[in-house]
């Protein structure tokens, strides 16, 4: 039917995907919502998502803080907020930094984003023309693969070892031609390695960025959740001039608040608060009002040490069972903080085929291929142990193991 002299959409084609912008095409990677789908599974002992305990999420403090803000009658925290947050979660936000990082951003060297994951898309949004060049570890973050390939970015990887990102191998790249707009890096208990970038490497990192002329976005998703409590310098820290700091309170306050900050140099901030305009205009007042108000009583901290202290108890069993259980030939990182623990397996042994397996033994966890930009990763997964009861955690890797061992003595089924 013609409509103001315009054939309709679906009988041009019949389908909508004639349609779709070309940014949406090629491998942007759905990874991110099959594993939140399984987020509600029950039955399953899952090492699946990257989600926090709720056992760490604010208590009845909560409706204590929010009964008064109501009470109150605080109308910022209903209001639509500036686009780079509100004075006060802003003030607390910078003074935090300034104690975590021993750097406090100027008034324009920051904003609170919903969640980092906003904070990549604006980054992307701001730097990123169709093929521009990004390097990322390899592997790391699916969520960031995503977001700068749905900018139509040239997405490449440089490997990792136990002290994090390579940075050497990062040099040799460069002289030998890359022109990188961006690097992205997780210095802390990486997602999904769950390394950590060594103090050297660091400095040698934004030396690189000076010389070469690009921005290292720096993803601290983790660096709270040290074991120890212990903090590396952080790479915007050594070198505000060519960082952007990406952070969340996801893991540290709770995911459904959607709420983060990116720091960095004034005019590359300017613009990611000009991309957030069209974007959602700011991110939720009563969001960042309510961690305002826990955060100044001391509770985000205390909360740190709880979550802290409970993450860290269950990768040590997590651990204690991949050693008892692996069979020879399969190896792992030693996470030191965060979330993840990353499993290599022998030679030919194809984690995708083994997740299915695994699926009908009701065990999940995430192959390791959506972590590479380049389809490698077939013989890696990864493990979280962050939402996960320790009694199960033997369990699971158990099954996972008489599964790997099946599939060694017999590979070609
Ligand atoms: C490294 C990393 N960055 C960012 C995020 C997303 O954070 P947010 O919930 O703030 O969007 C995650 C979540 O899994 C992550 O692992």
């Amino acid at each position: 039917m013609r409509e103001g002299g315009r054939v309709g959409i679906t009988q041009r084609t019949g389908r909508w995907e004639d349609l779709f912008a070309a940014r949406t095409r090629g491998d942007v990677g759905g990874g991110l919502g099959s594993i939140l789908a399984l987020s509600t599974a029950t039955d399953l002992i899952s090492f699946s998502g990257g989600f926090p305990d709720p056992a760490t999420f604010p208590g009845p403090v909560l409706a204590e803080i929010l009964g008064k803000l109501i009470a109150q009658g605080d109308a910022s925290a209903m209001q639509y907020a500036p686009t780079p947050g509100l004075p006060g979660p802003r003030a607390f936000i910078a003074e935090r930094l300034d104690r975590l990082e021993g750097r406090c951003p100027g008034e324009a060297e920051f904003l609170i984003t919903s969640g980092a994951i906003e904070a990549l898309e604006l980054v992307s949004k701001t730097f990123l023309d169709p093929g521009d060049p990004v390097l990322v570890e390899s592997p790391t973050y699916l969520g960031a693969i995503m977001a700068f390939r749905s900018f139509q970015a040239n997405v490449e990887g440089v490997p990792i070892d136990d002290k994090g990102l390579d940075v050497e191998a990062l040099e040799r790249r460069l002289a030998g031609g890359a022109v990188p707009k961006i690097l992205y890096t997780i210095p802390e208990h990486q997602n999904p390695a769950g390394v950590s970038l060594s103090e050297e490497r660091r400095r040698a990192l934004v030396e690189l960025a000076r010389r070469y002329g690009f921005l290292v976005v720096e993803d601290v998703a983790y660096r709270e959740l040290g074991f120890a409590g212990d903090r590396p310098t952080s790479l915007w820290s050594l070198a505000p001039d060519v960082v952007v700091q990406v952070g969340t309170f996801s893991k540290t306050f709770f995911p459904g608040v959607r709420l983060g900050w990116a720091v960095g140099p004034r005019e590359v901030v300017a613009n990611l608060v000009l991309a957030k305009q069209n974007t959602d205009q700011c991110a939720g007042a009563l969001g960042q009002r309510l961690l305002e108000e826990y955060g100044r009583r001391g509770l985000l901290e205390e909360q740190n040490l709880r979550s802290r202290a409970l993450y860290g108890r269950r990768c040590s069993v997590l651990l204690d069972a991949l050693e008892t259980h692996m069979p020879e030939g399969v190896a792992w990182t030693r996470p030191r903080g965060g979330f993840f623990c990353w499993v290599t397996l022998p030679q030919g042994i194809d984690a995708v085929e083994l997740s299915e397996q695994a699926m009908a033994e009701r065990v999940a966890f995430v192959p390791g291929v959506p972590f590479f930009p380049n389809g490698r990763g077939r013989n890696n997964l990864r493990l979280a142990f962050s939402r996960i009861d320790d009694e199960v955690i033997p369990e699971g890797v158990r099954r996972l193991a008489a599964l790997i061992r099946r599939a060694v003595k017999e590979p070609s089924r």
